[in-house]
């Protein structure tokens, strides 16, 4: 049976596990440790370490992707919104492979997440362009046209009164000002709506934790995109960076 390994660095948690490719499910616990303080390099890759540890597979030969919050391009971390800022210009993939003794896949994490939709999800067999937005400490986004993802697309830093738009409208906006659903949701449509102006997708696709809850406030929004929750919520960084490993 074809397996790899995934592990998803986010701000609060470092969660990793077997994942079967064929199925895009698991074929392992999940394991979770918290982030550490500060998530600087050195720190995040000892959490690593323990985390393929605690998996059992600190030796394993099998495929590894990393998802991470950030923008990656060929393996250099190049932003740092909710993270230590000593990742920004950072050569994080080699850094892991020098650190682990191994290859690995190192990805922005929506766009891990958005792999895992469109492969074994909620964007399976989807036609044009299918937009997946992951609402959690931030927004992050990922672009499959057709299947294929164009990566580091970064909607979550949309513009919104001189700030990231993810400070007013990611799930963290939510719990940070205590708002109802329905004044989350009411953030939510300007969001939608601007990106549905922007870019004519022909799906949405929305993942993070919130998509557990997709009834409190999808039936809320009002656009002409068909709008849907992600299938494997908090796997899907696990699941989309081991089958972009696996590539
Ligand atoms: C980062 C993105 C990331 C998103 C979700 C944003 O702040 O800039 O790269 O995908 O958070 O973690």
């Amino acid at each position: 049976m074809a397996q790899a390994i995934g592990v998803d660095i986010g701000g609060t948690g470092i969660k990793a596990g077997i994942v079967d490719l064929t199925h895009g499910t698991l074929d392992s616990d999940r394991v979770r440790v918290p982030t550490p303080t500060g998530a600087s390099p050195a720190d995040v890759l000892t959490t690593v370490r323990e985390v393929l540890d605690t998996l059992g597979v600190a030796d394993s030969s099998l495929p590894l992707g990393v998802a991470f919050p950030a923008i990656v391009k060929r393996g250099r971390t190049l932003s740092a919104a909710n993270i230590s800022k000593d990742w920004i210009g950072f050569e994080a993939e080699r850094f892991f492979e020098d650190g682990l003794g191994r290859n690995i896949t190192f990805v922005n994490d929506a766009d891990a997440a958005g792999v895992a939709e469109v492969r074994h999800g909620a964007a399976r067999d989807a036609q044009g362009l299918t937009i997946l937005t992951t609402l959690g400490t931030g927004i992050g986004s990922a672009f499959l046209y057709d299947g294929t993802l164009v990566p580091n697309t970064e909607l979550g830093h949309l513009d919104h009164n001189g700030e990231s738009i993810e400070r007013w409208t990611a799930y963290s906006a939510m719990e940070r000002e205590s708002l109802s659903w329905e004044e989350w949701s009411a953030r939510l449509q300007v969001f939608y709506s601007r990106v549905e102006f922007l870019f004519s997708p022909d799906l949405f696709v929305v993942g993070g934790g919130v998509s557990k809850h997709p009834e409190n406030f999808l039936p809320l929004l009002e656009l002409n995109t068909p709008i849907v929750a992600a299938v494997h919520r908090n796997s899907s960084g696990i699941i989309g960076a081991a089958s972009l490993a696996a590539d």
